[in-house]
């Protein structure tokens, strides 16, 4: 089997990281972006590289869809002098924030940060790498379990998560005659960093959430991880235009 390349946003840490790592593990190599934490995706890097497969990390803003030109071409760069390819096959919309602030309070600009990171952001880059992903590629983007329930202080954001949610089905619709699928995991509450790494580090708030969660935890990132290496395998070429809750049964 030919190699297969994947583009994992926001593979620093967290979710991304983990489901960098279980990729690799099936032999997947690996492009992923870091923000600002450079020292941990060179880690993520040097990890992956240990389990035999390449990898390399490079910085993106996913909120500054100016700069996506360049991150493309960088990639088709990589691409060629890395593997001598001029496609990847494929892509992880992973990065993001988490900002909570009640419906009431939330600000323009805390709204502008989130629709620029998670929904205009892997919008338009997307667009600018389709050219790279190859034909029979494909996309993965990740949404959240607040598409389905309703937490206070998460309208912003989870409203975000639900445009990806369209998105994914117009991203299967149209680039299905390139045998593109496109489809959307949307974890339940996960320990990261993520949102201050509340759900890690508060634990009445960990508590709580495992109580309303059938199996009675809350979500580690191998749960993700582990899911999102079994999505993007060729066993499941035939599903497209998913949403996919792996949330433990949360809120059901
Ligand atoms: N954790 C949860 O409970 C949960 C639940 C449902 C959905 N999600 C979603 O899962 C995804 C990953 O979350 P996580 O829990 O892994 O978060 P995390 O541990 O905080 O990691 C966030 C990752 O995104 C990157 N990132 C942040 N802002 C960025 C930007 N402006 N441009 C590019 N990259 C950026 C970070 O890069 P640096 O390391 O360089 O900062 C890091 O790699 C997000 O889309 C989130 O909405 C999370």
């Amino acid at each position: 089997m030919t190699q297969r390349i994947a583009i994992v946003t926001g593979g620093s840490r967290g979710l991304g990281k983990n489901a960098a790592l279980k990729l690799a593990e099936k032999g997947v190599a690996i492009i992923l972006t870091y923000h600002s934490k450079h020292q941990d995706a060179d880690a993520v890097v040097r990890e992956i590289e240990e389990k035999g497969v390449k990898a390399l990390a490079l910085q993106l803003n996913v909120g500054d869809s100016a700069s996506f030109a360049a991150f493309a071409k960088e990639v088709k760069q990589q691409l060629q002098h890395v593997w001598q390819r001029d496609s990847f096959d494929y892509l992880l919309n992973n990065a993001g924030i988490g900002i909570n602030a009640p419906y009431t309070e939330i600000s323009e600009a805390q709204f502008d940060e989130l629709v620029n990171i998670h929904f205009k952001g892997p919008f338009f880059l997307t667009q600018h790498l389709l050219p790279l992903l190859k034909d029979g590629g494909r996309i993965l983007n990740v949404s959240s379990g607040l598409t389905r329930f309703a937490l206070p202080g998460y309208s912003a954001y989870a409203a975000m998560k639900g445009a990806m949610e369209v998105l994914t089905h117009y991203q299967a619709k149209e680039l299905g005659e390139r045998g593109i699928t496109a489809n959307i995991i949307a974890p339940g509450a996960i320990e990261t960093d993520f949102g201050g790494g509340a759900v890690r580090d508060n634990e009445a708030l960990n508590r709580a959430i495992a109580g309303q969660t059938a199996l009675g935890r809350v979500g580690l990132p191998d749960d993700i991880g582990q899911a999102i290496a079994i999505l993007l395998d060729d066993g499941l070429g035939w599903m497209n235009a998913q949403r996919i809750e792996v949330s433990g049964g949360m809120y059901i």
